[in-house]
């Protein structure tokens, strides 16, 4: 069985990444230092899969023992996921994201190669990078490709483009280096087993977490940020992803790694968008409770849509979601009438 170490493997992604790559027949190696995830986590993908996952507790940005985590497991690839993500809180701490997102990449990356040198390996294990939509910036029109020009419009947008210009170089410098980056629209849901789920810390950025809590009853009303965008009917329009898909995005990463020469930027996501509206209906109807919500003013950054072209991974990966927006919502609930606090009452 192929070893895959999932950094971050204990947050929202990693997790679901964990259990289908489990099913899928590899052995994963889940990496955290639970700054944003809880150890309850663990738990829950023992209940899931049947077995414990091997758990390294510690910080990527500790290069050494990062190093020999690598040469202890010697995992055939990586999926980097550890990083903070919230866009605001970059914009308010931009020098936290630039230490951990980008001191979190070179410190994985410099442990690969001392751990390639030190255990005598014929090359390092194959790299698969979480990236993100929002290196589009704001883009000039949809359905988006991989080709469309890269912008940052926040520390968080910045830290990704710079991520991915030094796997660039890397690749370069080093062509036995394998990497994957995976450009993610918006990833929500959850397992449909209710076990798993995203947990967010404070009132979420997202929207389906903020409906899922706002459903629960934890929080009184959805604040709807801009009325007037020109989509059908006024509200922006995003395409949403279930994670369960994006989770079988990164094992069909992975396996094209170790099959096939060569790297690729791909874009995650569904091919179309939905409207926050749409995402309240299609809510209310399969949780069976409403949702009240409060138009609001434009939120700065926002842009009105973005949706994915997502051809390229279907031909470089053989991949597509198959999941629709009600499953989306219905997992969504699932897992948080299920932990009305989260993992924290857990
Ligand atoms: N969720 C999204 O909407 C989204 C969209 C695009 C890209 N991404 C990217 O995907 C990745 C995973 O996102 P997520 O939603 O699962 O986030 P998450 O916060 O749930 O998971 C990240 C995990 O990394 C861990 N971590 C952070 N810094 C670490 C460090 N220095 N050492 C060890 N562990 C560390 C956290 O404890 C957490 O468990 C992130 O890189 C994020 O930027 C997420």
């Amino acid at each position: 069985m192929s070893s895959v170490l999932l950094t971050g493997g204990a947050g929202y992604i990693g997790s679901h990444t964990a259990v289908t790559l489990q099913a899928d027949g590899f052995e994963p190696v889940v990496l955290d230092n639970f700054s944003n995830s809880h150890p309850l986590v663990m738990d829950r993908l023992a209940q899931i899969t049947g077995r414990d996952m091997p758990l390294e507790q510690g910080d990527v940005l500790d290069t050494g023992w990062l190093s020999q985590v690598l040469l202890r497991h010697r995992p055939a690839a990586i999926v980097h996921f550890a990083g903070d993500k919230a866009v605001g809180e970059s914009v308010a701490q931009p020098l936290k994201y630039f230490h951990n997102n980008i001191g979190g990449a070179v410190s994985l990356m410099r442990a690969m190669v001392q751990a390639t040198a030190e255990g005598g390996w014929e090359r390092p294990p194959a790299l698969v990078f979480s990236s993100s939509a929002t290196v589009y910036g704001d883009p000039a029109s949809v359905p988006i490709t991989e080709d469309f020009p890269r912008s940052h419009t926040n520390p968080y947008g910045h830290t990704k483009l710079v991520i991915e210009d030094m796997l660039a170089a890397q690749i370069a410098a080093d062509p036995s280096w394998r990497v994957g980056v995976l450009r993610y629209f918006n990833p929500v849901g959850a397992h449909p087993s209710g076990l798993i789920g995203e947990d967010p810390e404070g009132p979420p950025n997202n929207l389906m977490p903020y409906v899922s809590q706002v459903a629960v009853g934890r929080r009184p009303f959805l604040q709807v940020y801009g009325s007037d965008y020109p989509t059908p009917d006024g509200t922006g329009v995003r395409d949403y992803i279930h994670v369960m898909d994006l989770a079988a995005g990164h094992v069909a990463a992975v396996r094209s790694l170790l099959q096939t020469p060569g790297s690729f930027t791909v874009n995650l996501g569904t091919g179309r968008g939905h409207s926050v509206l749409e995402v309240v209906r299609a809510f209310e109807r399969v949780s069976g409770r409403p949702v009240p919500f409060r138009f609001t003013d434009r939120r700065a950054g926002d842009v009105a849509q973005c949706w994915a072209d997502p051809t390229r991974a279907r031909q470089r990966l053989g991949w597509c979601a198959t999941r629709g927006l009600d499953e989306m919502c219905a997992d969504a609930w699932r897992w948080q009438s299920r932990n009305p606090q989260g993992y924290r009452a857990g």
